[in-house]
């Protein structure tokens, strides 16, 4: 199978870009990573050999691909080292002035031909692509952490988005095996806006005193069916990404009481505990395990 994008650039190589990464590289493109931080391209490298490594160890991958797989990352000194690229794909911070500044950026580097894409969760993909001379070849591409495993990817396109930008990434998404589902450039898109309901009206009983996060979480789990309670959820995801997240929607929507974020989660990022990857959060974690509802 011929990738349908070759040379795919990863411009922010953290949580999102190196699982964006292991996606392209396993269609079978070759990758080219950037990370502004020094040495941050190269712990995404060893991270993803890590990762193959893992697979290969349980069986599921042969040793021959995590080594093609491998041989596909070559790590970028400057953002000038992304000329090659037919596919970039920033995941960088959640500021629209520097996504908007690295685009324009590399507008300069890459060919005409080049697709460009931003991995925003919340961000409008028109304003982004405003500041570009084409904004035709700049789309939303939305992936959910862990990427891996988190089959959904969105394809966002913008007011003056080209039609065959999307055709392309939404081909590209089937052939690492993941599902690409089509949304115009609205507040939350599809996933966090139709879910954003499930933690905010969750956040509201538990502020009324209604019940504690964990018989939310029980109930929503045990008895509604859902995979993760609302504050399990936020936990993974941690609050200093989904608080900016609701923020951004509410704002977005001029105030819409639906989407208000929560106090609770407010106060809650301001203290530091976001979640499960700093050991506390509506939960406290050990060896990422629930103990006890915080
Ligand atoms: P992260 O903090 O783990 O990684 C961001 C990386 O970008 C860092 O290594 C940082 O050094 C680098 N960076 C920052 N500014 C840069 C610049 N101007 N040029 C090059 N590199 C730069 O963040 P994470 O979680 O990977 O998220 C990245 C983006 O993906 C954000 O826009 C976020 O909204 C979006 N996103 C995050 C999700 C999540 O659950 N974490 C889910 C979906 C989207």
């Amino acid at each position: 199978m011929t990738a349908i994008f070759s040379v795919v650039g990863i411009v922010g190589t953290g949580a999102m870009g190196r699982g964006i990464a292991q996606m392209a590289a396993q269609a079978g493109s070759q990758i080219v990573l950037f990370d502004l931080q020094s040495g941050a391209a190269q712990a995404a490298r060893d991270a993803l050999a890590e990762t193959w490594q893992k697979l290969v160890a349980k069986g599921k991958l042969d040793a021959a691909k995590q080594q093609s797989y491998l041989e596909r990352i070559r790590l970028a000194e400057t953002l000038s080292d992304l000329g090659q690229c037919d596919l970039v794909i920033e995941a960088i911070v959640e500021k629209l002035e520097v996504k908007q500044r690295l685009f324009s950026e590399l507008e300069g580097i890459v060919p005409a031909t080049t697709v460009l894409a931003t991995n925003t969760s919340s961000l409008s993909v028109t304003a982004i692509g405003a500041a570009l001379q084409h904004p035709q070849r700049l789309a939303g591409y939305h992936f959910f952490n862990p990427v891996p495993l988190m089959r959904v990817v969105e394809v966002i396109a913008g007011i003056k988005t080209d039609p065959a930008v999307c055709q392309r990434l939404v081909g590209y998404t089937r052939q690492y095996g993941h599902t690409p589902v089509v949304a115009q450039d609205t507040p939350g898109f599809i996933v966090n806006h139709a879910g954003r309901g499930y933690g905010t009206e969750a956040l509201r009983v538990a502020g009324e005193r209604v019940a504690d996060f964990a018989t939310i979480d029980r109930i929503l789990r045990d008895q509604i069916g859902f995979k993760l309670g609302p504050f399990e959820l936020m936990d993974l995801t941690a609050l200093d990404v989904s608080h900016p997240v609701m923020e951004s929607i509410y704002r977005q929507y001029y105030d819409e009481p639906r989407y208000r974020p929560s106090v609770i989660t407010a106060q809650r990022l301001a203290g530091g505990v976001v979640g499960r990857k700093v050991g506390e959060g509506f939960y406290t974690y050990e060896q990422g395990q629930a103990q006890v509802p915080a």
